[in-house]
């Protein structure tokens, strides 16, 4: 069987910069840069424009990885997009990432499949996960995984959801997962759900239960309550609940490759709170200089925190070829997973 490994990535943010005190002086959130970094470690991060969705971002970033792998679009088997921001409700954010990179166009175009993955903060490992095991059953020999999100759509950017607002932060990222005969590597992974939680942070937008899905006033315009339009978050439950999972997948992916801690060269941690990661390391007793963070600079991008560390570290140095990684993460649904990687 081939093994499948991450043959390039590739990632983009917005130009413009918010920091913490940025949420106070342009939206009038009563916050500021204290209460928001000894919280979470987050220092800024980038909004995009109006005009610009998730698929949007996602164009440079999926141009970069398919460069950096060496390979062209038309070499692409599949996409993958993870988001829980995405351009629609329908059809998925994947289709439209397809066509802004040309696929479509021309006298040969590459109608590879699209697929979006909605796992929100975990979506990057599911879709690694996906991609791999499509590699190594020989289906494809090039999958773009890319993780875009245009939170700063979605968020209420008031007092009232000052504890979401003040968190996330809009970025793309992609890798390319491709077929090599090569001893090297996704080795495995652990996925997990708890579908008990899924209430506990989500984004309800519409309730389908009724007809039509969106109330319409007497003018036939939908009216929607602050409580669909927003995300709603329980923060301590989140925290806690992240701290548990994402130790116990860690774990499990060393157990499963009966590999320790100290066999992991370098750990690529969902960036969602500096205080979980932090709380996880300690538990687990990983070094400080094992570890690489973006959090202070973006804040949590959901789908694109992996993926994004990935070609930061890729360009500086920290992730070479030969280092055998660990990646986790956890998020709302509640979902979580691990994977193992020899670069
Ligand atoms: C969100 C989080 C930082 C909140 O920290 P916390 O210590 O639990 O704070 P609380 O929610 O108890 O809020 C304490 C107070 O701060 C206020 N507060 C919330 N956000 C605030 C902000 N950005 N600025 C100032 N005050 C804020 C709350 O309204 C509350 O005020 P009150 O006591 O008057 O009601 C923390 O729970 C957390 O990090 N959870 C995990 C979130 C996460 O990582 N989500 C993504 C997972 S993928």
């Amino acid at each position: 069987m081939p093994n499948a490994y991450i043959s390039g990535s590739g990632m983009y943010v917005p130009e413009t910069v918010i920091k913490n005190d940025d949420l106070k002086k342009i939206y009038g959130i009563d916050t500021d840069h204290e209460w928001i970094h000894k919280r979470s470690g987050i220092e800024e991060r980038r909004f995009a424009p109006e005009g610009v969705n998730a698929s949007d971002l996602a164009v440079p970033a999926a141009k970069q990885a398919v460069e950096d792998a060496g390979i062209e679009m038309k070499d692409l088997d599949m996409i993958i997009f993870g988001t829980l921001s995405p351009d629609a409700i329908f059809p998925g954010s994947g289709v439209y990432l397809q066509q802004k990179l040309g696929l479509c166009d021309g006298p040969n175009p590459n109608f590879v499949p699209c697929l979006d993955v909605r796992n929100q903060c975990s979506a990057f490992i599911y879709s690694l996960a996906t991609a791999a095991s499509m590699v190594k059953a020989g289906g494809c020999k090039n999958v773009l995984i890319v993780g875009a999100e245009c939170h700063s759509a979605a968020m209420d950017m008031s007092t009232r959801g000052r504890q979401v607002s003040s968190l996330f932060g809009d970025a793309a990222a992609a890798v390319v997962v491709s077929q090599t005969e090569e001893d090297r590597g996704v080795r495995g992974w652990y996925l997990g759900a708890d579908g008990r939680y899924a209430d506990s942070l989500c984004l309800k937008g519409w309730d389908m239960r009724r007809r039509p899905y969106i109330p319409v006033g007497d003018d036939d315009c939908g009216r929607v309550t602050p409580e669909m339009m927003w995300p709603y978050m329980e923060g301590k439950l989140v925290f806690r609940n992240a701290v548990e999972r994402m130790i116990q997948s860690l774990m499990k992916a060393c157990s499963d490759h009966e590999i320790t801690r100290d066999d992991i060269d370098l750990f690529l941690f969902h960036q969602a709170n500096m205080r979980i990661n932090q709380y996880v390391a300690d538990q687990i007793g990983i070094p400080e200089d094992r570890l690489v963070h973006n959090l202070h600079k973006y804040g949590n991008t959901t789908a694109a925190t992996i993926p994004l560390l990935i070609a930061e570290a890729t360009r500086n140095g920290k992730l070479e070829r030969g280092m055998k990684v660990a990646m986790v993460a956890f998020g709302s649904g509640f979902t979580w997973g691990s994977a193992i990687v020899d670069w």
